[in-house]
């Protein structure tokens, strides 16, 4: 039997309930492949408790996870798990962090939830059912003037190092929108323009476990989500996003394209 989305949202809950129980010790800071990129005891701490339950529930799907890579299945569904996405907010007890839990069937994202612990904000989507969050159907809005939109957007680990940084993006729409905000968790951004409460939302280089549930949930609040050069496949790489409601996404689709054509 497949999952239904009332599986992942109690997954997420149950790992919300680790993440608070661990707070504040959990927040011990290894670093993993650049010295700013880090991971808790508590990132690898949840992603074993679900990959546990996933497979004990399960077996035979995929898992596609951060912290252990996850596992190859015999069927057509995956899992695309990140045990809390906004790890180095967590870290400094910055509470704008989740677990985000997608499943997909044959590629086609079916089920998303991405879960805010500390604020008890359960975001979630079905495909072709709509966005709630806590159970409350969410849209996206319709605000489609850069100059009075607010966006929000992330950068990369190996910004120090590694020119794709984002930061000319940063500066073309900065000088463009009404405001702009980095608030540190790519799953919370994408339910963010799900909920109305940014309007726009584009980051580049993410990898498949950021983006797969919030992608759902923003694309069942009516948001377009593409990549940043308008490809719709988020999980082909380069995986970088935009999602904002649909003509404020042709708008900024625009001005990526002219910022990647100046290059
Ligand atoms: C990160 C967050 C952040 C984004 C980074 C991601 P992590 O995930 O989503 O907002 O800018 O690119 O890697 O490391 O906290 O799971
Ligand atoms: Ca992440
Ligand atoms: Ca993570």
């Amino acid at each position: 039997m497949p999952p239904e989305l009332s599986d992942l949202k109690r997954l997420a809950r149950e790992a919300g309930q680790m993440i608070r129980a661990v707070e504040p010790a959990g927040r011990s800071q290894h670093t993993k492949d650049t010295s700013i990129d880090i991971v808790t005891e508590t990132d690898r701490a949840v992603e074993d408790f679900l990959l546990g339950e996933i497979r004990a529930g399960f077996p035979g799907d995929a898992i596609i996870a951060e912290e252990s890579g996850g596992s190859p299945g015999e069927g057509n569904g995956a899992w695309y798990i990140d045990p809390i996405d906004g790890t180095t907010n967590f870290a400094h007890g910055l509470p704008l962090f989740s677990v985000s839990i997608a499943f997909a069937v044959a590629g086609v994202i079916q089920l998303g939830v991405v879960y805010n612990p500390v604020l008890d904000e359960l975001y979630s989507a079905a495909r072709g059912q709509g966005a709630w969050l806590n159970d409350i159907p969410k849209r996206c809005t319709q605000e489609d003037i850069l100059e009075r939109a607010l966006l929000v957007t992330g950068f990369p680990y190996d910004r120090f190092s590694n020119p794709v940084n984002n930061l000319r993006q940063f500066n073309h729409f900065a000088l463009k929108a009404q405001g702009m905000r980095r608030l540190g968790s790519a799953a919370l951004d994408l339910c963010y323009v799900a909920a109305g409460r940014v309007d726009g939302y584009w980051e580049m280089r993410l990898a498949p476990w950021d983006l797969a549930a919030g992608w759902l949930i923003a694309e069942e609040a009516g948001a377009v989500v593409t990549r940043t050069d308008g490809v719709t496949d988020l999980l082909k790489p380069p995986h970088s996003i935009l999602a904002a409601n649909p003509a404020l996404h042709a708008v900024m689709l625009a001005e990526l394209w002219s910022i990647a054509a100046a290059l």
